[in-house]
């Protein structure tokens, strides 16, 4: 709990980090604001819940009309934009979707697993909406961006996401195991991005994942590491395509992140023992977590808006140092 004054004598309690002000509040639902360019930076993110603000004195003005701000406020930098966060019930995108979310963003996700998208959407409230499908096929495509327009009639930011792995040493990779990677992280990632495209609002981010394997050379990981260095090379001609309607393209490059995915899929020895490795070969000796990703790609989408056709590792100086 914290207590501040601001305009008119008035005071404004609230349960987050965030203070709001009624005529910031009607600045932002006019789409005047991206969000409350009054406040310090260091006071206006993150946005957490939903507060109850009360005027805890009367205003010193007394001719002031203002009225205090009650009730339930879901308020932040991000207020009236809107995103689609393709994979975005699990892993990283979840946590691109929570970051947005929280402040005051309206969400798309996507993903096959309704009972995934399900949980995420328990989790997120009511400014996420969940969509089924699959990235690697057109027709679910064109479902998406049909819904995506009767929801929001148009998107602030598309953060290509959904992606898969498959590894095998070279002798051992197969056609099939090799399709699946290019069909979801490559062609997938293609036509999302030109099945969304007609929506994206002039000035828009695109955020599109590839990964430091794309400029490694790591044993077992070659169809991966080719299709997300294919996906790098689409962030650049992407780029070019949609300079006209001053469309971004960036890509955003995690090293290893703690997603908890790796405890899924293996023994929790065999995790403990990757994640070692992992981190004894990082420079900043730790993995990363989501939520530094979800910063950098709401960075890419939103805020760097004289950036474009660039791969922004967010690795620990993995691929860099
Ligand atoms: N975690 C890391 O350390 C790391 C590092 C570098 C790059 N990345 C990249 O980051 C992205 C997210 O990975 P993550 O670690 O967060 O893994 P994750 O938790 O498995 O997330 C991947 C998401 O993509 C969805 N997805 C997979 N195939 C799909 C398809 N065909 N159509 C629609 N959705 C699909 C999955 O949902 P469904 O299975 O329900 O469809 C899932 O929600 C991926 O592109 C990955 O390559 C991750």
């Amino acid at each position: 709990m914290f207590s501040g004054r601001v305009w008119q004598g008035r005071t404004v309690r609230f349960t987050g980090f965030q203070l709001v002000h009624d005529a910031a509040a009607a600045r932002v639902r006019a789409g005047r604001d991206r969000g409350l360019a009054i406040l310090p930076p260091q006071w206006t993110s993150p946005v957490t819940d939903t507060r109850t603000i009360t005027t805890a004195r009367p205003a010193m003005n007394p001719r002031s009309s203002a009225k205090p701000i009650t009730g339930d406020i879901r308020m932040g930098v991000y207020t009236g934009k809107h995103a689609v966060i393709t994979g975005g019930a699990s892993g990283l995108g979840l946590g691109i979707a929570e970051f947005l979310v929280e402040r005051g963003a309206r969400v798309v996700i996507t993903g096959r697993s309704q009972e995934r998208l399900d949980a995420a959407r328990e989790k997120l409230g009511a400014n996420a909406l969940t969509v089924r499908g699959d990235v690697a096929s057109l027709e679910d495509l064109d479902s998406l961006a049909e819904q995506v327009l009767a929801e929001f009639g148009s998107l602030d930011a598309l953060f290509v996401n959904a992606g898969i792995t498959r590894t095998a040493p070279l002798e051992e990779m197969t056609e099939k195991a090799y399709d699946e990677v290019f069909d979801v992280n490559v062609k997938g990632a293609y036509f999302t991005v030109q099945k969304l495209a007609r929506l994206l609002n002039r000035g828009a981010g695109v955020v599109l994942t590839t990964s430091a394997a794309n400029v490694m050379g790591i044993p077992t990981t070659s169809a991966y590491a080719a299709g997300k260095a294919a996906l790098r090379s689409l962030a650049r001609s992407f780029a070019a395509e949609l300079t006209s309607r001053e469309i971004r393209v960036n890509a955003i490059s995690p090293g290893p992140i703690d997603t908890g995915v790796l405890e899924k899929e293996m023994s929790p020895e065999a995790a403990a023992e990757f994640i070692a490795q992992r981190v004894a070969e990082n420079p900043l000796r730790r993995l990363g977590t989501p939520v530094e990703i979800a910063t950098a790609a709401a960075f890419l989408a939103f805020d760097a808006t004289y950036t474009t056709g660039v791969e922004l590792a967010v690795d620990g100086g993995y691929t860099q140092l």
